[in-house]
């Protein structure tokens, strides 16, 4: 599905776009990449949108998980993965969400 442009999300910031598999959040790395993960933390389902982004990870607001945006996979030593959905970027900056 088509979810907008990538000039739509600030560099280190992100949306969330609902969907029939629950919403999910749509990040933009400080080096231009769109990474979707659900918006649940694997932990207790903090709202990853509202993270922070360093790199190409995400620390949730809760408690300071950090997940890998590229896999949703949390960083050791926590344990823990949310669902993640490849996003295309085409020449416009126009982003589709594969779901
Ligand atoms: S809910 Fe994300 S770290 Fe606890």
């Amino acid at each position: 599905m088509n979810i907008g442009n990538i000039k739509d999300i600030p560099r280190l910031g992100a949306r969330v776009v609902k969907t029939e598999q629950g919403d999910i959040a749509i990040f933009r790395t400080s080096d231009d990449k769109v990474f979707a993960l659900a918006d649940k933390c694997p932990h207790k389902n903090g709202p990853l949108s509202q993270g922070i982004v360093h790199g190409h990870t995400v620390t949730c607001p809760l408690h300071n998980w950090r997940i890998n945006l590229a896999d949703g996979e949390a960083v050791a030593p926590d344990e823990g993965c949310a669902g993640h959905f490849k996003v295309d970027v085409d020449a416009e900056g126009e982003l589709v969400l594969d779901i």
